[in-house]
């Protein structure tokens, strides 16, 4: 057996390293995935430059043939003392330790990289919300349990009416502020104050057991973010809103949904600066994105949000929107 980096330009080591993921996906879903497409791995695995880059790895007799494949997301300048990853055997070969050699394989490349702690990230679906074979695994190896995140669903298009009934109620609590959005490239004026809230946003997020530092983030970056999501075939769906009397962006929301395959729409970031929370701003920035993926007619059939089990307020905005628990994605951390 071998384990090694594939390139992701290389069609049949690529195509054979999402093969793997393609066929672990469908058997916790009993349906195709609803991960990212193979141009969006893609997108993310080419630029060695970039913030963030994912480093693929396959394991098998050859890299053509792999029987478990993992990744890698390298950042370049942020939160150095932790590297995050994921692991997947094809669903044909488990229980035969080819899981524990690339986890094996996958802690030396982090310790090569001198990043003292692997953060695993396992999506469960909703059949298994809490057993799924992770939790055996993971603790076997080790690991601890860092983070627990729900998926919700919101199903698309909402009953008619419903936008408008809940936007109504919220926009009273809000009248300090202004609501702004956008499709794609953020408007120069704004780019960044945009930087800003993308900076702070990972730390502004609550974790359990991970010390989650805020990134470096310029108008260079918010741009590349913006091309990176482009070149994965997505729109960007952006609110924010403004505080009247300062002029200051005090916080925005990022919904992404792909050309291509439009019918998962996902929720990114969402974020309101402490100071300024309170005033339904997290509400009226969700309805706002989705007026836009309204207007933009996507035959969009869901829109998937993952939160922090300990993320209440955000979690209750989510459910008065309509949405529910479909699965789970834990974050598992072992210090090496
Ligand atoms: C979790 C996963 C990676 C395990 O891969 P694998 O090749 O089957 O694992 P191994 O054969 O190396 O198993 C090592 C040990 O983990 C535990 N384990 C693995 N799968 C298990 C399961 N389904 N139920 C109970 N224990 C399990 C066992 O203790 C096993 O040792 P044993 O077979 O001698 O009893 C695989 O099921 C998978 O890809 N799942 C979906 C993605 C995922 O969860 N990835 C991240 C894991 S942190």
């Amino acid at each position: 057996m071998k384990f090694a980096r594939i390139d992701a330009n290389d069609d049949a080591q690529f195509e054979a390293w999402f093969g793997v993921l393609q066929r672990s996906e469908r058997n916790r879903e009993g349906a195709p995935g609803q991960g990212w497409h193979p141009d969006e791995w893609r997108a993310r695995s080419i630029d060695e430059t970039a913030p963030k880059v994912f480093r693929l790895y396959s394991y098998g007799p050859s890299l053509d043939h792999p029987v478990a494949v993992g990744a890698l997301e390298v950042t370049r300048d942020d939160n150095l003392a932790f590297i995050e990853g994921s692991l997947f055997v094809d669903p044909t070969e488990r229980r035969r330790g080819y899981g524990s050699a690339t986890l094996a394989e996958l802690e030396a490349c982090a310790r090569e990289l001198r990043r003292p702690t692997l953060v695993v990230f396992v999506i469960e679906g909703s059949g298994e919300i809490g057993v799924g074979p992770n939790r055996s695994f993971a603790a076997h190896h080790g690991y601890r349990v860092a983070e627990e995140n729900v998926r919700r669903d919101l199903a698309w298009p909402r009953p008619k009416g419903e936008l408008d009934r809940l936007w109504d109620e919220w926009v009273a609590c809000a009248s300090d502020y202004e609501i702004i959005w956008w499709t794609n490239a953020t408007p120069e004026e704004l780019v960044d104050a945009r930087a800003h809230l993308s900076a702070i946003m990972p730390a502004e997020t609550p974790h359990v057991d991970i010390d989650v530092e805020a990134e470096h983030w310029n108008a260079e970056r918010v741009r590349r973010h913006e091309a990176t999501t482009d070149q994965m075939g997505r729109d960007l769906l952006v609110s924010a809103a403004r505080h009247r009397a300062s002029g200051e962006l005090v916080a925005y929301s990022e919904l992404t949904v792909s050309r291509d395959q439009p019918q998962t729409a996902y929720q990114w970031d969402t974020l309101v600066v402490r100071q300024h929370r309170g005033h339904r701003l997290g509400g009226l920035l969700k309805i706002a994105t989705m007026r836009l993926l309204e207007a933009g007619q996507y035959p969009t059939e869901k829109i998937t949000t993952i939160n922090s089990t300990l993320n209440t307020p955000m979690i209750a905005v989510n459910e008065a929107l309509g949405a529910r628990v479909a699965g789970a994605m834990v974050a598992w951390r072992k210090d090496l």
